[in-house]
């Protein structure tokens, strides 16, 4: 029979944004994994990762959209309430979900109700053009803790016309990197790399201040992040950067814990 979901670390200090920053500072690495639900957040938190992110890839490896673009705010709340009540002492980070953020008052009610009502710690915009970087100056101005998402950004699939790296060529590249160093002067609080080339991503990590999170871009980064289904060999195929852990552990929080280590060392 289900048996509620209880959080038996209640007496454990909330990890915080300011931690992680430190981490940076002291050259210590952490984690970031995905979750969507109540079970697997408690999972990360019992396995002891930094970050639970409730990302949009949700679309896909929930809902089976073959895109991110259907996902909405309502959506990304549902899913962050749900992680809140399994994690209430690792921070939550949760997507801005494709036209939730198209001009600085909507970006700013979306960011209200992602903290409200989703009870997201911190969010995450996918920067594609310069005015995203205005919104993320306008909601650090008011109290926002924010991620900028460089690289591949998903959300733009139907204008990038595939899911491949990004920063190939010497001006992509640059362009990341000055957006990064952007970002940090706007007030962002944590950058994420998504499918960039590893020695980019390392420019990227050496050229600001404030941590960078890389998926499929090296070793060379603050922290990885991974969608957990991938970790546990449900996606249907494995990503090059990722591992099915579950294979090689045999229980889910085995996996967790797995991922969580290699990602620190
Ligand atoms: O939505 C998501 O899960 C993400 C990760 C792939 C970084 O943005």
């Amino acid at each position: 029979m289900a048996q509620p979901i209880t959080n038996k670390q209640k007496t454990i200090k909330p990890k915080t944004i300011k931690e992680l920053q430190a981490k940076k500072l002291n050259g210590e690495k952490f984690s970031m994994l995905t979750a969507y639900d109540a079970t697997q957040a408690m999972l990360c938190e019992k396995a002891g990762v930094d970050i639970i992110l409730v990302g949009d890839s949700l679309g896909m490896v929930i809902q089976g959209h073959n895109t991110t673009v259907p996902v909405s705010l309502d959506d990304m709340i549902y899913h962050g309430k749900a992680v809140a009540k399994g994690a209430t002492n690792t921070i939550k980070m949760l997507d801005m979900p494709f036209m939730s953020f198209a001009y600085k008052e909507q970006a700013l009610e979306s960011a209200k109700r992602l903290m409200q009502e989703g009870q997201a710690e911190i969010i995450k915009i996918e920067v594609s053009t310069q005015k995203h970087i205005e919104f993320i100056e306008d909601l650090s101005n008011n109290g926002v803790p924010v991620c900028g998402h460089l690289g591949l950004t998903p959300q733009t699939i139907h204008k990038l016309g595939s899911y491949g790296k990004r920063g190939k060529d010497e001006t992509e590249a640059q362009q990341i990197i000055n957006n990064a160093q952007q970002l940090e002067q706007a007030g962002a609080d944590m950058i994420l790399l998504e499918c960039v080339p590893a020695e980019l991503a390392k420019q990227v990590t050496e050229a600001v201040s404030v941590p960078v999170v890389g998926i499929g871009a090296g070793r060379d980064v603050d922290a990885q992040v991974l969608v957990i289904y991938d970790i546990l060999g449900m996606s249907g195929y494995i990503p090059s950067f990722a591992k099915d852990f579950l294979s090689e552990t045999g229980s889910i929080e085995g996996a967790i814990r797995k991922f969580g280590l290699l990602t620190i060392c």
